[in-house]
This record gives C-alpha cells, structure tokens and sequence, in this order.
C-alpha cells in the first residue's frame, strides 16, 4: 500500500498494474480489501487504485479523533479525497469509479463535483435516496452507542443483513474476516460516517444527468439496498445496465466474484472498445 497526504491525514491507498484507471471506493464500515477479487482480477490489465478511505483501513485516524464525538465524515468530504488521491498519484485521464453502498454514496458527490475526472460509473449495492428521517436519527443513536460501546455494536447489527443465504452458510471465514474489519474500524470513525451518512443529500434528481456509461451491480438478496431499487435507479440513468448477482446479498463482489468479475469485464471491454474506435 502506498501512503498519500490529503488534506491533514494520509491515505493507504492500493495502486499496481497499468491501464485504464479503476478506482474502487469501498463501503461501510469496510476497507480496500473488500474488494480482493476485483484487484486481482484486473491489475493485469488495468492500473487499479483501492484507498481505504479517511479514517478508514490503514489510512490516517481522523485529527478530529482525539477530540471526541463531534467529527463527521460527509460524502462530499471523502468524494474530495478522492480527488486530492488522484492528483497525488498523477492521474490525470478520466476513470472509471467502481463504489459500493458508502461507496456509491461518494461516488453521487463524486459526480456532482467533479464529473471532468470520469469515464464511467460502476455502482454496486446502493441507493440513490437520502435518509428518511427515522433513518438518520437511527444513525445518531448507532453513532452515540459506537463510541460509548465500540465498534461491535456496528459489527453485531450489520453482519446478518450483509450476506445472502449461501454465503452465510458455505463461507464462515468471509463472514468472519468482514467481522474482523469492522472491529478493527475505529469506532470514531465509524460514528463520523453514520453522521455523514445521515445527511447526505438525495441524489435521484442527479440519475437523470449522469451522461456516463454507468453499470449498476446487485446481489439478488441484498437486504439493505434491494435488486427493485437499483432496477429503478437503471431506469433514471440514461445509458445504464443493471446485473443482478445470484447468490448474493449486500456485498456481492466479494460473494460471488466471479459473476461480478465478467459483468464488469464485459462492461469494460464494451466501453474501452468504443473509446478506442473513436480516437
Ligand atoms: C454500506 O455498506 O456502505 C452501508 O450499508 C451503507 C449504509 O449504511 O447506508
């Protein structure tokens, strides 16, 4: 992992192959490794980036840390990131942004702000809805129990709802090692992202302008941002796909890998193929 300064902390950031730019944006409260299939799937034939984003991984804990509870993680604030990581490793071509649920929410103020560094969009197991409100006062509470309890309050509410019915029962140790990265999440940050999180905007008003070639991923069972949802969100985005994973539930990339791995490839190869026609 290299290590980037952005904005007062320092970002652990996956970067190796060469290629067109892929830049995975990970979820909550999760690191780069999540997307393991994907980074060894397509570094032979892209450069492909994986930050653990501020506060998040092996990246820099969050100046306000020490400061107790006040810090907030807004979307906007880590789709900047995101940017300032960019300039730092030298990218300047247009990339392809791959986000998943967090990720994705990032990836909207991603497009809001700077839509000049995108060739395409990949969003996986998210939504383009806001909270409602029980929703983000929801988050609060989560927020002040994380870091009155710590980060397995998080852990413990999560974990079933992340995997389909296959995974939960054929890969104990995928299960556990998600486990064993939310706990080791500080639970700071973790609180930091809930209050983000609760106040990001709606983006659906924003499908309607997104003029990128966008594929949208979901598990069949993901239980928090459902396969009827995204299928409304492919209808709003002009020139999108929607691929729904068997066997899947919120984290499909890492379940079912190797379906996620050809949608993707096939997206890319579709995409690169035509940008290549027309030079
Ligand atoms: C995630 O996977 O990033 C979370 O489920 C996002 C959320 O809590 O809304």
């Amino acid at each position: 992992m290299k290590r980037v300064a952005a904005a007062g902390t320092e970002l652990a950031v996956f970067d190796r192959g060469s290629g067109p730019v892929l830049l995975f944006v990970h979820g909550f409260p999760l690191d780069h490794t999540m997307w393991a299939p994907q980074l060894e799937a397509f570094t032979p034939t892209h450069r492909v980036l994986a930050p653990d984003l501020r506060g998040f991984g092996a990246s820099g804990l969050l100046p306000e840390a020490a400061g107790g509870d006040g810090a907030k993680l807004t979307m906007e604030g880590l789709a900047d990131d995101l940017a300032l990581l960019l300039d730092a490793l030298g990218v300047r071509e247009p990339v392809t942004l791959c986000g998943l649920s967090m990720g994705g929410y990032i990836a909207w103020e991603f497009v809001r702000k700077h839509r000049g560094r995108l060739a395409r969009l990949v969003l996986c197991d998210t939504r383009a809805a806001a909270d409602s409100q029980e929703v983000a006062e929801g988050r609060h509470k989560t927020a002040r129990r994380v870091l009155a309890e710590g980060s397995q309050v998080v852990a413990d509410a999560m974990l079933p709802k992340l995997f389909s019915n296959k995974t939960l029962a054929d890969q104990p140790r995928l299960v556990e090692q998600i486990r064993q990265v939310m706990l080791r999440t500080n639970p700071q940050t973790i609180a930091a992202a809930l209050l983000g999180m609760a106040e990001r905007p709606d983006s659906t008003s924003l499908l309607s302008a997104i003029d990128l070639p966008t594929l949208l991923i979901v598990g069949a069972e993901d239980a928090i941002t459902p396969a009827g949802e995204m299928r409304a969100m492919a209808h709003l985005i002009p020139a999108a796909h929607l691929v729904v994973i068997d066997e899947a539930g919120h984290l499909a990339p890492l379940e079912n890998p190797s379906a996620v791995n050809s949608a993707l490839e096939q997206f890319l190869a579709k995409q690169e193929a035509t940008r290549s026609q027309e030079e």
